[in-house]
């Protein structure tokens, strides 16, 4: 089956990013969300980050429109039942993540592939929830989805060969390169990145270095290109924090352990980026760090 339509799961920093390069790869994208709000916002940074592309170049000002035209809303999920590809991109919670595939369930076409964009959630585990683990995949994009290469690929136990075929071949229709990664707490990028994340905040916590010096210190002594506490704000402290407790829970080791640092700021509702205030204030018009 080559899949031609796409439903995507939550508009939010990651759902939004996978529908722009979806709808730009040439294929019919459906996108859901609980809030209408949460997609009228979506479409409005698709269409600022279509246009960024168009404006250096990248695609022209006619690819933008036509890739604007294959998207459309939907605030009901049993709308995307009979998408070729189901790609849910909700919070990194694994009961709200069972309850969408639960809520599909009844309605789904026999053929429809379900893939999760989970950062670090058992492949395995959301599948046995399903009623066809053999056609669920793990499928996580980086952020910002437009321009990171990458793609994990992630097999359940369950999940067949053709399905892991399928989903080869959507990679490399939209222009991006795969990973294939073992279904282990946090695949391939998350185990590594997360914890370096988590022990720059261990670095500000035990007063080694201020937030400039130590972002400073990975982006010229490191070659990164933003620094460890500036890359968490942009990703989000809770998401951060979430797979901290992933690879905790599912490794049972303590090297693991998410820093209190970093714990207090997610109680505080400081959470990066999207709620203007983490490591770095964003009320300003550059960003002014915190500590
Ligand atoms: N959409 C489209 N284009 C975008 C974009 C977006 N959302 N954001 C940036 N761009 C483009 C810019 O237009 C620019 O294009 P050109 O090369 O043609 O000029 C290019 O990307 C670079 O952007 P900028 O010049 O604005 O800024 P920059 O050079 O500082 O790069 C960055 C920005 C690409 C985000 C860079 O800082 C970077 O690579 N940061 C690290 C990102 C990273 O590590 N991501 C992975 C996070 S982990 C993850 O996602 C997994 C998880 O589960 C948590």
């Amino acid at each position: 089956m080559a899949i031609q339509t796409v439903g995507i799961v939550g508009a939010g920093q990651m759902g939004n990013g996978i529908a722009h390069v979806f709808a730009l790869a040439g294929f019919d994208v459906l996108l859901n969300d609980i809030s209408q709000d949460g997609l009228d916002k979506a479409l409005v940074t698709i269409r600022k980050n279509l246009e960024r592309q168009v404006s250096r170049e990248k695609i022209s000002a006619k690819e933008c429109e036509a890739a604007l035209a294959r998207i459309s809303t939907t605030l009901t999920l049993s709308d995307l039942a009979q998408q070729d590809l189901i790609i849910e991109a909700a919070t990194e919670k694994e009961d709200v993540k069972n309850e969408i595939f639960e809520k599909l369930k009844p309605h789904l076409n026999p053929k429809t592939i379900l893939a999760s964009n989970t950062s670090s959630i058992s492949i395995t585990r959301l599948a046995s929830r399903t009623d066809r683990p053999g056609q669920f995949m793990g499928v996580h994009f980086m952020n910002p989805v437009p321009v990171m290469q990458l793609v994990e690929l992630i097999r359940g136990i369950a999940t067949d060969e053709a399905t892991y075929q399928e989903l080869k071949h959507v990679v490399e229709k939209l222009g991006k390169t795969h990973a294939s990664a073992e279904d282990f707490p946090a695949f391939i990028v998350n185990r590594i990145l997360i914890p370096m994340i988590n022990e720059a905040v261990y670095t500000l916590y035990e007063g080694v270095g201020s937030v400039t010096s130590i972002d400073e210190s990975m982006k010229l002594g490191a070659a990164h290109p933003m620094g460890p506490l500036e890359l968490a704000d942009f990703i989000g402290l809770d998401t951060c924090l979430a797979i901290m407790n992933v690879l905790h829970d599912g490794l049972a080791d303590t090297k693991y352990r998410p820093c209190p640092l970093l714990t207090k700021y997610v109680e505080a509702g400081w959470l990066g980026r999207k709620t203007g205030r983490g490591f770095y204030d964003y009320s300003g018009d550059t960003p002014v760090p915190t500590r």
